[in-house]
């Protein structure tokens, strides 16, 4: 287990969960929370985003497919002392929100990048970065069920990468009115991360 701290709060990383890292840190020095706002963060993992985000906002849901995640960001919130105000569910995208959940604000770090085969040899933490072929498959799900769990002028923060072809993202979500900003991006020599706003 490994142990991070950002803005004087502590987390703990357990084996198998994904580590903070660039993508991670890119949402969140650019975090958009208004005060009272109900967010979801959807793929948790240690659960750093909400956590964060619950400074500003009035209740905030964790969600993870893997159940080392889910453990990690109980410990977290635990951790960081609020429990009351952050609940944490386990499943895949939006089976564990109710259809009539809306949200201010939905975060999202998916798994984006593409992978050939299907021969994980550590399921759980090859799923936070596992984006099948293209690197789009989680995100192309995303993409058709997130707006139905927002409030109507819910938000979303995504991050984007260009390895999994970021404009393509940008294009489904204009073509369907959506407001679509980069807010921040990262370069690197093999990689672009890109921080998208979208809103309704
Ligand atoms: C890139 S990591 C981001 C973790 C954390 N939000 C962060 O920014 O550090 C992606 C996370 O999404 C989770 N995940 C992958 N597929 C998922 C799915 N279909 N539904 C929900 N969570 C998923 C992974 O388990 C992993 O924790």
């Amino acid at each position: 287990m490994r142990q991070i701290e950002y803005k004087n709060r502590i987390f703990y990383i357990f084996d198998d969960t994904y580590l903070p890292s660039d993508d991670t840190f890119l949402l969140l020095d650019n975090l958009e929370v208004n005060r009272g706002d109900f967010v979801l963060d959807l793929g948790t993992g240690c659960g750093i985003l909400g956590i964060i985000a619950a400074k500003n906002a009035n209740k905030v849901i964790l969600t993870d497919i893997s159940p080392i995640a889910v453990n990690c960001a109980k410990k977290n919130v635990e951790l960081n002392k609020l429990t009351d105000m952050i609940e944490i569910r386990t499943g895949n995208l939006f089976d564990p929100i109710r259809n009539d959940e809306k949200y201010d604000l939905i975060l999202f770090n998916p798994p984006y990048l593409p992978i050939s085969g299907n021969n994980k040899q550590n399921e759980w933490l090859e799923r936070a970065w596992d984006g099948g072929e293209t690197g789009r498959e989680i995100i192309d799900k995303f993409l058709i069920q997130f707006n139905n769990y927002l409030k109507r002028k819910g938000r979303v923060q995504m991050i984007q990468t260009s390895l999994s072809d970021y404009e393509k993202t940008i294009d489904f979500l204009k073509a369907r009115d959506f407001s679509v900003k980069i807010k921040a991006r990262k370069k690197f020599f093999f990689e672009e991360l890109v921080l998208l706003t979208v809103q309704k």
